[in-house]
């Protein structure tokens, strides 16, 4: 039994929003055909990522001169175990489903912040004396991005969405990962419904094998 993390970005209803919908059409069908697979939704605007702010900061530099948790002032005590809480929920997952909006050229802020709690040194990369290495490496862990653009910009090197979140992962050790991309929705309206159904189509088919 795989546990799956679905995480979404999107101030819109299911029903309005393009990559949801998407999203949605992918994990019916995931679930039919793995429905003994446990799934954890992570809603970023709803659910309040514990952003880095001045007391983050501050524990984490307590920490890395050898203090202990009881050290930290109680507001660093609380924001860092949040923090490690996202990590951990992260690590605990199999699979990882994102599903975004672009937001100029990027996806929304909430998920960067979200990315910036799961990336804790010590639980899923470390620095070693060649470079940071992945702690997530060779688990079998997968990633599919499920992301939707009003223009068309992927593979094109101002997309900051899809490339930015394939390296992270990377960096973290998930090197399986998989795009769907629903373009050009608000660029060419009329076709809309068919770029949907083509991503529908994608997703139900990868469906089988995630
Ligand atoms: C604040 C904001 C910024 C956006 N920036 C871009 C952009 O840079 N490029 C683009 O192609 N579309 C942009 N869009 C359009 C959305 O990416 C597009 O409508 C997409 O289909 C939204 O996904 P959703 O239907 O799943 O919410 C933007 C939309 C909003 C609200």
């Amino acid at each position: 039994m795989a546990k799956v993390l679905y995480v979404t970005c999107n101030l819109k209803p299911v029903e309005l929003s393009r990559s949801l919908s998407v999203g949605k059409e992918f994990l019916d069908e995931y679930l039919r055909q793995n429905p003994d697979d446990e799934v954890h939704f992570l809603d970023l605007y709803r659910d309040n990522i514990q952003r880095i702010d001045a007391d983050v900061l501050g524990g984490w530099g307590k920490l890395m001169k050898g203090g202990d948790f009881a050290s930290l002032a109680t507001d660093e005590q609380r924001k860092v175990g949040r923090i490690w809480k996202h990590a951990d929920q992260f690590i605990d997952a199999d699979k990882y489903v994102f599903v975004t909006p672009m937001f100029n050229l990027g996806f929304p802020a909430e998920l960067k912040m979200y990315i910036d709690a799961v990336c804790v040194v010590g639980k899923t990369f470390a620095y070693t004396p060649t470079g940071a290495v992945g702690l997530l490496k060779n688990q079998g862990k997968k990633c599919l991005h499920i992301h939707s653009s009003g223009g068309f910009h992927y593979g094109k090197e101002w997309d900051h969405s899809v490339p930015y979140l394939k390296s992270i992962m990377g960096f973290m050790g998930i090197e399986e990962f998989e795009a769907v991309v629903v373009e050009g929705v608000d660029a060419v309206p009329d076709q809309a419904a068919s770029f949907i159904a083509a991503a529908e189509e994608k997703v139900r088919t990868l469906a089988g094998h995630f």
